[in-house]
C-alpha cells in the first residue's frame, strides 16, 4: 500500500474568468512530481458555500448541518492529510469564496498543515496569505513558513498559461512541498495522541 500523502489543493477564487485554476494546475503538476503526494485538486466554485453560518461554530459543533451541495468538499477537506491554499489578493486580503470554505468547517482543518501559493499583482497574494495565516492559527491548524508567490503573475505566465521561467517557482515550490510533507506526516503522528479534554 502506498504511504502518499494526501494533499488537497484549493483553488480559493471563484470568479468568472479566474485565473486561480491556471496556478493550482501548475502547482498540482509540482506535488505530483514531488513524489509523495496524491493531488486532489479541489475547487471551490464546484461547491455551495452559502454565507449563513450555522447557529454554533464548528469548534463547538464538529458536525454541524451543511448544505447537500457542500457534502462533497466536507469529504474532501476529512480525508487529506495537507493543504496546499492557492490565493489571489482580494483588496489585500483573501476572496470570500475561501472564508466561506474554512468558515464551515473546523475538525476537517485542525491539527493539519496548510500551504500557500498566492499571485495577484505588486504583492502577489502575500497579503492574502498573511491573513491566512492568522485565521488558520485559530484552527489548530499549522501554517508552513514557505510559500510559493508570484507577483504581476501576468508577466510570469504565457497566454497558454505556461510559466515563462519555471526553475525559480519549481524550486519554491520543491522547498514547501518538502516542509510540507515533514509536517504532514508529524502530524498524522500526532493526532494520534488522544487530545486535550
Ligand atoms: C475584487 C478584487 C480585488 C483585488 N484586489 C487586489 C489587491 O488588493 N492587490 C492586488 O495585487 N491585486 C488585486 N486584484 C487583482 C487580482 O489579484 C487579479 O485579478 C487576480 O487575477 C485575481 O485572481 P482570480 O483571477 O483567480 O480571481 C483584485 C482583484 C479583484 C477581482
Amino acid at each position: 500500500m502506498s504511504d502518499n500523502l494526501k494533499l488537497a489543493v484549493i483553488i480559493g477564487s471563484v470568479r468568472e474568468g479566474r485565473f486561480g485554476p491556471v496556478v493550482a494546475s501548475w502547482f498540482a503538476d509540482q506535488a505530483r512530481l514531488h513524489g509523495e503526494f496524491d493531488v486532489d485538486v479541489i475547487d471551490l466554485a464546484e461547491a455551495h458555500l452559502p454565507l449563513q453560518l450555522p447557529a454554533v461554530p464548528p469548534a463547538m459543533d464538529p458536525n454541524p448541518a451543511r448544505p447537500d451541495g457542500m457534502a462533497e468538499l466536507t469529504a474532501r477537506l476529512d480525508a487529506a492529510d495537507a493543504f496546499v491554499i492557492v490565493t489571489p489578493d482580494y483588496n489585500r486580503s483573501f476572496p470570500a469564496s475561501l472564508k466561506a470554505a474554512i468558515d464551515w468547517h473546523f475538525t476537517q482543518w485542525s491539527g493539519k498543515t496548510v500551504g500557500f501559493v498566492g499571485y495577484s499583482g505588486a504583492s502577489g497574494g502575500l497579503l492574502a496569505i498573511e491573513g491566512l495565516r492568522q485565521v488558520f492559527n485559530e484552527l489548530d491548524a499549522h501554517t508552513l513558513r514557505e510559500y510559493v508567490s508570484f507577483p504581476r503573475y501576468y508577466l510570469l505566465f504565457d497566454e497558454d498559461g505556461a510559466l515563462r521561467e519555471t526553475d525559480e517557482p519549481a524550486a519554491a515550490a520543491r522547498g514547501m512541498l518538502d516542509r510540507l510533507q515533514w509536517w504532514a506526516r508529524a502530524l498524522a503522528a500526532a493526532r494520534a495522541i488522544p487530545a486535550l479534554a
